[in-house]
């Protein structure tokens, strides 16, 4: 294997032919190089929404609840706290939960210190998408996410340092982590771009993104019980401690594309290779800004993105909250109904994306069918599940199931819109996902402030029902405009000018 060195050109040193190599190769590798690429790939990711998440469980512990109350009540009751107000207008379901005691912790920073420092990662991530996705495109995806989580790693280890010396570094240290975090999405773009072949895509993807929903579901629980079994700091010294580790499996067992691994086996090289035509032998050239702005499958994708986010953002922060104040039914500290809907949303994602993929590689189904119907699968059901929830009166479990099959039907965005970049335009993969996921970063600005002003002093269902209704014109404005406008083809400005081998293109049309 030491004849391959990174910077040789494999196409000319690797004779694509060797059988002996490629027997010594399938030894010592048992899983495809691909598949190892997206295991890592989706553990990534969990590191990444798991350090951003793990704030939520962490400050509550790092805080001395005694002492910001004791402050609040000095300051006149200028700043009434959101549950105050909440539990007076609208009692009729089930009795008022007792406030759980929190324990305290040693900072005193007020509501407002916590909301910043909570939203501060949003202000990072949403500025480097588009430069992160070029870099990747033009340099090397590996790297980028690569750097995006280790630094998010290290960031995490420093906080509680940080902390120590003020609420300030605290926020300078998140608002580091969302710059981090956020090249890593248009990062792992082009990496699927180069190694999933198109009958794999919506699979690998999938399997990928899930990394995201899964970091979560394992984060926070983990995250309570670090800070119960040990302290808060716990949580970053051990979340952030066991992410580097990673980041070293990531080094050696990770590559750009397939010509770029040194043990991968040729029977897999080729396989990708021929499977995906041109990708990743052209030159590439700079991206044709204007035809991306004016092309319709890109806004096709840019509004699903944008639509997408503002409805899970309601069904996973906004629908619980809902859930509590009106049904006084608190699925967060239902630790074992909590991971339902996570849990359906992960077998529902992984079960579309290999029967769509099934059905694209015999050619049941085009790529454009399959992203639509996806991604209408993604918008519409949850909609119809987010409203149906205000409906079912106090019936607890029924908006459990609606909960679930909301949640779980959102999966379907990554066989859709989400893994909908790399169709329309392999080659500028990661720069596309970083401009749709530029806008899609907005509704997790927006929300937040959107609801608390529709349910400011007026937590009732009414006031729910239209936050709803108006989440179910935008989940329908995205399965509207997502099957009007998308595409699964490539498209023509986005066609390389391939330094096409003669030899080459008799076995891309073979196959
Ligand atoms: C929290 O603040 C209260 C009142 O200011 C104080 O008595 C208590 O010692 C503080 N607790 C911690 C853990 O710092």
């Amino acid at each position: 294997m030491s004849q391959f060195s990174f910077d040789q050109d494999p196409e000319e040193n690797i004779p694509l032919n060797n059988k002996e190599e490629d027997k010594k190769s399938e030894k010592t590798e048992g899983l495809p190089a691909r598949w190892i690429t997206a295991v890592l790939g989706c553990i990534g990711f969990m590191i990444v929404y798991g350090l951003k998440v793990n704030l939520s469980v962490a400050i509550i512990a790092m805080v001395n609840h005694t002492a910001v109350a004791e402050m609040s009540a000095h300051e006149d009751g200028h700043h009434i706290p959101e549950d105050a107000n909440t539990t007076a207008v609208e009692n009729q379901c089930g009795v008022e939960e007792k406030k759980e005691e929190l324990l305290d912790g040693p900072f005193v920073w007020d509501d407002n210190v916590q909301g910043v420092i909570l939203a501060s990662y949003f202000y990072g991530y949403i500025f480097t998408q588009v430069p992160g996705g070029w870099v990747a495109d033009k340099f090397s995806a590996k790297h980028v996410f690569g750097f995006g989580a280790l630094a998010n790693a290290l960031l995490a280890l420093l906080t509680p340092l940080a902390a120590s010396g003020s609420y300030i570094w605290v926020i300078v240290i998140r608002v580091g982590m969302g710059i981090a975090g956020g090249v890593t999405l248009p990062g792992m773009h082009v990496l699927i771009a180069n190694w999933a072949p198109p009958q794999e895509r919506s699979k690998i993807a999938s399997t990928i993104y899930a990394g995201m929903t899964l970091g979560t579901l394992v984060c926070m629980p983990f995250s309570g019980l670090l800070a119960a079994a040990i302290d808060w700091s716990a949580i970053f010294y051990v979340q952030g401690g066991l992410s580097l580790i990673w980041y070293v499996l990531w080094l050696f067992f990770v590559y750009d594309s397939p010509a770029k691994h040194p043990r991968i086996s040729v029977a897999e090289r080729t396989f990708i290779e021929s499977s995906m035509g041109n990708i990743g032998k052209a030159e590439k050239p700079p991206v044709p800004w204007k035809s991306v702005w004016t092309s319709m499958p890109v806004w096709a994708i840019i509004v699903a993105h944008t639509c997408s986010n503002w409805g899970w953002y309601m069904l996973l922060v906004k629908l619980p909250t809902y859930m509590r104040y009106i049904l006084k039914f608190d699925i967060k500290s239902n630790a074992g109904i909590s991971a339902v809907p996570f849990l359906c949303m992960w077998i529902f994602t992984m079960l579309l994306a290999n029967i769509l993929d099934a059905l694209r590689a015999r050619k049941l189904i085009s790529t454009t069918f399959a992203r639509k119907l996806a991604t209408f699968l993604a918008s519409i059901p949850p909609a119809i599940c987010l409203i149906g929830v205000t409906f079912v009166g106090c019936n607890t479990d029924l908006a459990v199931v609606l909960l679930t099959l909301g949640t779980m039907f959102v999966g379907g965005m990554y066989s859709g819109f989400l893994s909908n970049h790399i169709d329309i335009a392999p080659a500028y993969a990661g720069t596309l996902m970083g401009i749709t996921n530029t806008f899609a970063t907005v509704p997790g600005i927006v929300v937040p402030s959107f609801v608390g002003y529709m349910t400011h002093g007026n937590q009732t269902v009414e006031a729910w029902r239209t936050i709803f209704y108006i989440t179910l014109g935008i989940f329908s404005l995205e399965a509207i405009f997502f099957c009007i406008f998308g595409s699964g083809e490539e498209q023509p400005w986005a066609k390389r000018q391939a330094k096409q081998d003669p030899e080459e293109q008799k076995l891309n049309e073979g196959l």
